[in-house]
């Protein structure tokens, strides 16, 4: 290891981060008195949502003999599991174990099932992933914003991507400026393999960090279907959340990318797309196909990386293009230790302008 590098690893041992706000499916994809199972940081989950329209998250699997709830029954307020009929209300409490006499002195607080805490913004359902497996009933954490819009809008789009690597390493490439070049080559973006000087400032932002709102030198083609005189904003934030918001002379375009881990070598990514454009709308047809195959470069670059990963080489972050990817390390260290050590997360990173090709 030299002063100017820094070795690392984005195989085995990478754990995920607790007691914080994951991305669990778009708001619309759960439908009044309908279930969605789902595996989320290796972990069954079963979204539900009442017939009164509030959501909640149970742990997939019955405390009786281990089946998963969603191959039973909901009537819209409880999930009655196929084998022997328990059934469990929002909370995860038992309410009915139907082999049970009238005169069992059986306490059926004891059978529950881990309900997890969600909650519903901008579209978006949320669940909270407690340390320990503990049940949490109310976090004191905020859920993720994107900045500029009520927590009442409703996404204008919504595409989603199975990335076949682990959280960090997905999350690197979405923070990583470096790659853009060699593999976002599109006659709408930029021409593969050009170089520019760059130099942006970044400040600490809550759980993360802000490339600092900053014109565009460079208008892609796709920037000058905004017009007028763009400027951009990107916000990282724990646990795999990224926020970049394009602002033309009146309106804003933004561009939510969140990831979840489904097990250490798959990723959920999920883009959702916001806009006060009002002529964007007729342009989906045309405009969804393209931000599709940007993101498919990205996955198949990350396809091919993890080829590579299985024979677990030793790996580099050089300065200053690296520094996103160190500085994400940082952040998520310092989440752990806060989590151990039952006290506030302290952003560790400080104001800084990085500098790259
Ligand atoms: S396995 Fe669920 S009730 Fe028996």
């Amino acid at each position: 290891m030299t002063s100017s590098s820094t070795s690392f690893s984005l195989h085995g041992g990478n754990s995920f981060l607790r007691n914080i706000w994951y991305y669990g499916l778009p708001a619309a994809d759960l439908k009044p008195g309908r279930c969605q199972a789902k595996v989320l940081l290796g972990e069954p989950i079963l979204f539900c949502r009442t017939t009164s329209g509030k959501p909640f998250a149970l742990r997939n699997l019955c405390p009786h003999r281990g089946m998963p709830l969603h191959y039973g029954r909901f009537d819209g307020k409880e999930v009655e599991c196929p084998y022997h009929g328990w059934r469990f209300n929002a909370h995860g409490h038992c309410t009915l174990i139907p082999s049970l006499t009238s005169d069992s002195d059986v306490d059926l607080k004891n059978f529950g099932v881990l309900s997890y805490p969600v909650r519903e913004v901008q579209g978006n359902l949320w669940i909270f992933f407690p340390a320990n497996g503990r049940n949490v009933s109310e976090p004191t954490l905020e859920v993720p914003l994107v900045p500029g819009f009520s927590a009442e809008t409703q996404p204008q789009a919504v595409q989603k991507f199975i990335f076949p690597g682990h959280l960090d390493q997905v999350f690197i490439n979405f923070m990583d400026p470096s790659h853009a070049p060699f593999v976002h080559g599109a006659w709408w973006w930029r021409k593969r393999g050009k170089l520019f000087e760059k130099a942006k400032t970044f400040d600490p932002s809550p759980y993360g960090f802000t490339m600092r709102r900053h014109p565009l030198l460079r208008k892609s083609w796709a920037h000058h279907l905004l017009g007028g005189h763009p400027e951009v904003e990107i916000i990282y934030r724990l646990p795999g959340i990224r926020i970049e918001t394009n602002y033309s002379d009146r309106h804003t375009f933004c561009f939510l990318i969140t990831l979840t881990p489904i097990n250490d070598q798959e990723t959920e990514l999920t883009a959702t797309y916001y806009w006060t454009f009002p002529w964007l709308a007729p342009l989906k047809p045309l405009l969804a196909p393209l931000a599709r195959e940007f993101l498919n470069q990205d996955l198949r670059i990350v396809a091919k990386q993890s080829e590579g990963l299985k024979y677990k080489p030793p790996l580099t972050l050089i300065k200053e293009a690296d520094y996103q990817a160190k500085w994400y390390y940082q952040l998520k260290r310092e989440y752990e230790k806060a989590t151990q050590e039952e006290r506030e997360f302290v952003n560790p990173l400080k104001t800084q302008v990085l500098r790259w090709r």
